[in-house]
């Protein structure tokens, strides 16, 4: 096991009705501006919950971010912030909501003239206007961790910013959301946790027993609860275990003392920047086609997967993991995912190249576990994902 630091400032109140504990968590005397998207929380009723438990304070409204949060409307906002004098920001929704609000709790604060820099030269958030969180669509953990990935239409780019300002002051979790969750986003939810504890483990034997099992319990019951939630979204057991594994999926607590990987994710953010493809979907068309170009790098954790989560037992070490990664597609599918980039565009020819060009352009040369993928085996996995 490496050697490493632990620090999760965010308090998490989770269950049924807790949305009412609001105004408990903020400082009395906050101006909050409350973020949300496209308008489904006015037709969930969580609208109307969040206004309730708010009614003591001033509160201005931003509606409107939508699914991969846009840095134009963002800047909208941070008119907003500066005009109205906020002190509070209340993220309502999903990834893209609370991502959005952390990249205007570090902008509020930012003293450089261009806040795209945040991203753009990777400046680390230390200091930010403290935001809370309502979480309406479990999937990214975004709820419990110092990340944001922010998109900007006009240059067709998506890119990341964390830092240890980052973190919501409190996040309400309550599992009865999903229920007006439409299941395509379900699904997207279920694979992108999916997928963060596989970059957090898939990698090579590092000796962190604990965390390897830890990481293996949240795939299994993501394997256990997936279909049910989907299959009905008012089971109550089923949404909590959904909501709480995609939260400690990525809230840093897994990949403490281990290798990762991430470049599923640095692929599939271009394939969402160039074509508009959900998040997760991005990350189940590159995930196959990584790990069969990763294999022998990846093998020994591959069959450790194998075993312990699909309980594929018979075999040599090779055909376990190869299993693997089949049992790994085949799950996707099973939830309407496709796993193949010609399934979302007919554009497709041409993304391997374009997608290298970039990693080279922004110094992305070692990327993986290793630090040894290079811009060329990124080419590479693209294409065998076409
Ligand atoms: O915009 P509204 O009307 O709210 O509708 C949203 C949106 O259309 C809808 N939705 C959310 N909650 C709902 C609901 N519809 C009905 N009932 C509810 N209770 O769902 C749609 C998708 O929402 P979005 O927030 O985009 O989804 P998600 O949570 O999957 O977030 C995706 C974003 O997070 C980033 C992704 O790149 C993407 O931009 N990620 C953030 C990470 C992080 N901060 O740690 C890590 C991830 O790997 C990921 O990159
Ligand atoms: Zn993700």
């Amino acid at each position: 096991m490496k050697n490493f630091e632990f620090k999760n400032p965010t308090k998490i109140i989770f269950g049924k009705g807790q949305i009412e504990k609001l105004s408990q968590e903020i400082p009395e005397n906050a101006k909050i501006l409350m973020l949300y998207g496209g308008g489904s929380i006015i037709r969930n009723g969580i609208y109307e919950q969040v206004k309730e438990a708010l009614s003591g304070y001033e509160v201005v409204e931003f509606g409107g971010i939508p699914a991969n949060p846009e840095y134009s409307v963002l800047m909208d906002a941070l008119k907003v912030i500066r005009d109205k004098n906020i002190t509070f920001l209340l993220a309502v929704g999903g990834g893209s909501v609370i991502d959005g609000t952390k990249f205007l709790s570090s902008a509020a604060e930012y003293e450089g003239e261009t806040p795209w820099d945040i991203l753009a030269q990777k400046i680390p958030t230390t200091k930010a206007m403290p935001f809370g969180t309502v979480l309406t669509l479990p999937a990214t953990g975004s709820e419990m961790n110092s990340g944001a990935v922010i998109t900007r239409a006009e240059t067709k780019e998506k890119l990341g910013m964390g830092g240890t300002g980052l973190f919501p002051l409190f996040s309400i979790l309550d599992p009865q959301v999903i229920q007006s969750v439409p299941s395509r986003q379900l699904v997207n939810g279920i694979t992108d946790a999916f997928t963060h504890v596989l970059e957090q483990y898939m990698t090579y034997p590092s000796g962190a027993i604990l965390q390897d099992r830890f990481a293996e319990s949240i795939l299994q019951t993501l394997i256990e609860v997936g279909p049910k939630v989907l299959d009905d979204p008012t089971d109550h057991v089923a949404a909590s275990n959904f909501m709480w594994s995609c939260t400690m999926a990525l809230n840093g607590l897994i990949q403490k003392g281990v290798p990762t990987d991430w470049a599923v994710h640095a692929m599939g953010h271009e394939l969402t920047a160039l074509y508009g493809i959900d998040h997760a979907r991005t990350l189940a068309v590159i995930t196959p086609s990584h790990y069969k170009f990763n294999f022998e790098t990846k093998k020994e954790k591959l069959a450790q997967y194998a075993e312990r989560v699909w309980n594929i037992t018979e075999g040599s070490l090779d055909h376990k993991a190869s299993a693997a990664i089949e049992k790994t597609e085949e799950f996707f599918n099973l939830m309407g995912i496709d796993t193949k980039l010609s399934a979302y565009t007919r554009d497709y020819h041409g993304t391997a190249e374009e997608i290298s060009k970039r990693f080279k352009e922004r110094g992305w040369t070692g990327l993986g576990e290793h630090q040894s993928l290079t811009p060329d085996d990124v080419q590479e996995i693209v294409k065998r994902a076409y």
